[in-house]
């Protein structure tokens, strides 16, 4: 009985982390494609556009990178004591969607120069994205 519930116990913690890994690369992978869209219509300078794949970029920012609990969760547990860096990659790509928020809604700011003010804090995320995956990864040497 005891062996029984033992083996069950490792083989659904088995299964449960492979789920948290798809759903990392899912959900980071929304991530890229909603940075990338962005990219997009920035590079298109497109403000409407802008502003509604903004929103959307600081939804899923949100989901994946919202809170210190969900950052540490990301990490592989052999570097969770470097979560510190993680954290604050984390954090600051919070600032930066929200110093966008603010670069739009401000009004003593021309078009031009709310778009370049954006541009600036849009390429600080990725330096963020970067920071993290650094942390987290090895260059392959082949
Ligand atoms: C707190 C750390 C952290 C931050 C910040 C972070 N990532 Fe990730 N990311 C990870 C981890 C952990 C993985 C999975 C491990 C790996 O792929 O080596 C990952 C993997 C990925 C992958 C590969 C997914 C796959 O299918 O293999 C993409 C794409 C990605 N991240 C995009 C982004 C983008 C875009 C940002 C910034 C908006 C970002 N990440 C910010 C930790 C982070």
């Amino acid at each position: 009985m005891f062996k029984k519930t033992l083996v069950s116990l490792v083989v659904s913690a088995g299964i449960v982390s492979s789920l948290n890994a798809e759903t990392l690369k899912h959900d980071m992978n929304i991530l890229a494609t909603s940075l990338s869209s962005v990219q997009r219509a920035f590079l298109l300078n497109d403000r409407e556009k802008s502003v509604r794949l903004l929103v959307n970029l600081k939804k899923n920012i949100t989901h994946t990178l919202g809170s210190t609990k969900k950052v540490i969760n990301l990490l592989p547990d052999k570097l969770k004591y470097k979560s510190r860096i993680a954290v604050n990659s984390g954090k600051m790509i919070n600032q930066y969607i929200h110093q966008i928020d603010d670069i739009y809604a401000d009004k003593s700011l021309t078009n031009i120069q709310a778009e370049m003010e954006a541009q600036d804090a849009l390429l600080n995320i990725q330096v963020q994205c970067y920071k993290c995956h650094n942390l987290v990864r090895d260059w392959d040497k082949k």
